[in-house]
Parts: C-alpha cells; sequence; structure tokens
C-alpha cells in the first residue's frame, strides 16, 4: 500500500536565511512513468554549500525558479516500478544522484539513472556523487598521476577525505588542510603525509619550507586566502583545481588587488582550471563502479560525519553545522516517514 500522499522540504524564495527561506510541504502520491521507478528515500546526502547558494540564487549552471525541491543524492530501496523497468526489481537498494530528489521521502526516478547497491546505507552517499565528483576532478581535470606532490583543503569533509585516500592510492605524497588537530589526526590515519592544521600553522611558509619544489596538484574546495597561497605555492605544470570555494559562500566577494593572474602561471606553465562535475557527466558511471568496487573490497574508508540529523526537519541544523564547518566526513539526514 503506497500512502496518498509524502512529505519533501522545498526551497520557497530567494534569501539569506537557509530556515526562513525553505519549508517542509505535502506532495501527492505519483505513479512511475514506464522507465521509471519510484524510491523511498532512507537517507539522504547534504550537501549544505550547494543548498546555500540555491537559496540565494547563486548556482549558476542551472536556472531555476522557486519554489523548487531541494536535495540531491539519496540512497534507497525500490517500491514501484514502471512496465518497461528490468534492471532492477521492487525491494532493490539504489543509489540516485539528482537536483531536488534528495530531501523528500519517496522520488521518482529515470531508471537508467540510479545505482544498484548493496544497502542503502548512509556509506554509499560519501561516493555518489561526492566521491564521483572527486574522483573525476582529481583523476581528470588535475590528471593526477604518480609521485606528485598534492595538497587537498578540506581534506577531513565528505569530499576531501575520498580525494585524500585516491591521491595517496595512486602513489603520491599527499598533504591535507583541516581546521582543528583532531580533524589532522583523521586525514593522517587516511594516509595523508603530512596535514597542516590551518588554524594554528601557517600554510604558505610551509609549504615554502617543506615543499620548495612547489605542489603539482591542489585540490581546493575552499578558496580566499588559500586559493592565494595554492596559486603561489605551484610547481612547474602544477595544476590547482577549484572544486569550490567553502570559505568565500554567502560574503562579498572580495576584491584582489594583484597582477594578472599570468604572472603566477605562464613562466610555471602552472594552470587554474575550475571543476563543477555536471560538466564531466560520460565520466560518472565508471568513477561510480570502481568506487563501489573499492569500498565493498574494504580499500576505500568512508567517513559519515556521527551527528544524528533525523526527518526532514532536521535539514536546516544539518546544513548550518555543515556551513560551520563543524563536521568530520559526509554529513547525511536519516529520513524518518513517520509524519
Ligand atoms: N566541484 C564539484 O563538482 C563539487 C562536488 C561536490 C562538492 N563540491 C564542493 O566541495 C566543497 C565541499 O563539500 P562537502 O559537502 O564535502 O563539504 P565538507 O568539505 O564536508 O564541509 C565543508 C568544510 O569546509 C571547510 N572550511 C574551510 N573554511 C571554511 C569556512 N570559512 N567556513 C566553513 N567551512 C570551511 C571545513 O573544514 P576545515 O575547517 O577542516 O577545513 C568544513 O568542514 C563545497 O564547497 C562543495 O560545494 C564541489
Amino acid at each position: 500500500m503506497f500512502p496518498q500522499t509524502y512529505r519533501k522540504f522545498i526551497l520557497t524564495q530567494f534569501g539569506e536565511d537557509f530556515r526562513a527561506c525553505t519549508k517542509i510541504v505535502t506532495t501527492p502520491w505519483q505513479d512511475p512513468g514506464p522507465d521509471e521507478v519510484v524510491v523511498k528515500n532512507i537517507y539522504a546526502g547534504v550537501n549544505g554549500v550547494y543548498d546555500f547558494n540555491m537559496m540565494r540564487n547563486a548556482v549558476d549552471y542551472i536556472k531555476f525558479t522557486v519554489p523548487t525541491d531541494l536535495g540531491i543524492e539519496a540512497v534507497g530501496r525500490v517500491v514501484a516500478m514502471g512496465r518497461n523497468v528490468k534492471t532492477v526489481k521492487e525491494g532493490d537498494a539504489v543509489a540516485t544522484w539528482k537536483v531536488g530528489s534528495g530531501y523528500r521521502d519517496y522520488q521518482i526516478a529515470a531508471a537508467s539513472r540510479i545505482y544498484p547497491i548493496r544497502e542503502p546505507s548512509p556509506e554509499i552517499l560519501t561516493l555518489i556523487p561526492t566521491g564521483v565528483s572527486g574522483k573525476v576532478g582529481i583523476e581528470r581535470v588535475g590528471e593526477m598521476k604518480t609521485g606528485e606532490t598534492i595538497a587537498v583543503s578540506a581534506a577531513a569533509g565528505g569530499l576531501g577525505h575520498i580525494v585524500v585516500q585516491l591521491a595517496k592510492q595512486a602513489g603520491n605524497h599527499v598533504i591535507g588542510l583541516a581546521g582543528s588537530d583532531e580533524k589532522c589526526a583523521l586525514v593522517k590515519s587516511l594516509g595523508c603525509d603530512r596535514a597542516i592544521n590551518y588554524t594554528t600553522e601557517d600554510v604558505d611558509a610551509v609549504l615554502k619550507a617543506e615543499y620548495p619544489r612547489g605542489i603539482d596538484i591542489a585540490y581546493d574546495s575552499v578558496g580566499g586566502r588559500l586559493f592565494d597561497i595554492f596559486v603561489d605555492n605551484l610547481a612547474i605544470r602544477g595544476r590547482l583545481v577549484i572544486s569550490g570555494y567553502t570559505s568565500e559562500v554567502g560574503k562579498p566577494l572580495q576584491m584582489v588587488n594583484a597582477g594578472r593572474p599570468w604572472t603566477k602561471l605562464y613562466f610555471k606553465s602552472a594552470s587554474i582550471r575550475g571543476f563543477i562535475n555536471p560538466h564531466f557527466q560520460e565520466f560518472w558511471p565508471d568513477a561510480a563502479e570502481r568506487l563501489l568496487t573499492s569500498y565493498y573490497n574494504g580499500a576505500l574508508t568512508v567517513l559519515v560525519d556521527p551527528t544524528p540529523f533525523t526527518g526532514l526537519e532536521a535539514i536546516p541544523d544539518a546544513v548550518a553545522y555543515l556551513m560551520a564547518g563543524r563536521n568530520r566526513g559526509k554529513v547525511v539526514i536519516k529520513l524518518d516517514h513517520t509524519n
């Protein structure tokens, strides 16, 4: 028996206060189309920065109007299927990944856009799509090789802790940056050769003293002053991957008075490369499969932040928690299905 209605979490207006701009609404049950399935979401991943940018109407590459559904990735079970769907059956565990599909009790998904998984566990949310983004970003955009020196910012975060391990497993020297000694210990346990607590150490001075040849890949999702430091410390043919700018989200753009970027890049043949995963969709399925295999083989440690957030009501708290930099690993919501 399916419910006649279910709940979802939506953005009602653009603004600056996440709690005030969002609410939970009920929506009627819909049967799947011939090539679709209905998934009962069990856990949803929290992308605080993305949610925050949606609220501020600052996501450049998708145009949307309010009200709009929030949440991207989820894991759950197939509960209904269209007549053409042969790839899964009712009860199968799946991961899904589409804007507007995460923060809701049920979702309709195209059967071609779901990933079969063993169990709908929160750990999967560190891999699909967060880990996929990290993997595609470091491999395809960063053009990661072996024997390189790779620095990763927010290394204890949802994205960063996967990138750290991928860089290490590829045979590189990995530097992880994080905001506390506890997080630094964590990233060292994941294989970082050097962890830098940017709240107590001068990152620029450390890099210049300990890595005079420079950094081959700086994988950055923090931005701000750290971005400048990475640009200044790139090695010859170094690549700085812009994978986000968490420290600048919601703040006025800083006007930086400096020479044009070529002055820092040309004589090193270095480059700064923007990366946002929707532009690399052709690499998603392979990356997801390889990450899942790695995880199921025990070759990848995945970190789910231990703070519990339950039900759609907890989403604003979870977003605030992540935006305050308090998390270690991926922040997830457990959907409660009791309302
Ligand atoms: N390019 C892509 O396709 C792609 C895909 C997924 C995510 N992203 C981006 O990657 C970033 C990480 O996402 P995530 O969901 O995995 O988050 P996260 O890294 O788990 O959490 C954000 C982390 O940023 C760090 N941080 C540094 N300066 C901060 C500041 N001023 N305020 C708040 N936090 C600060 C904090 O850790 P420390 O204090 O330890 O540094 C915090 O834990 C986001 O910017 C997101 O938009 C990009």
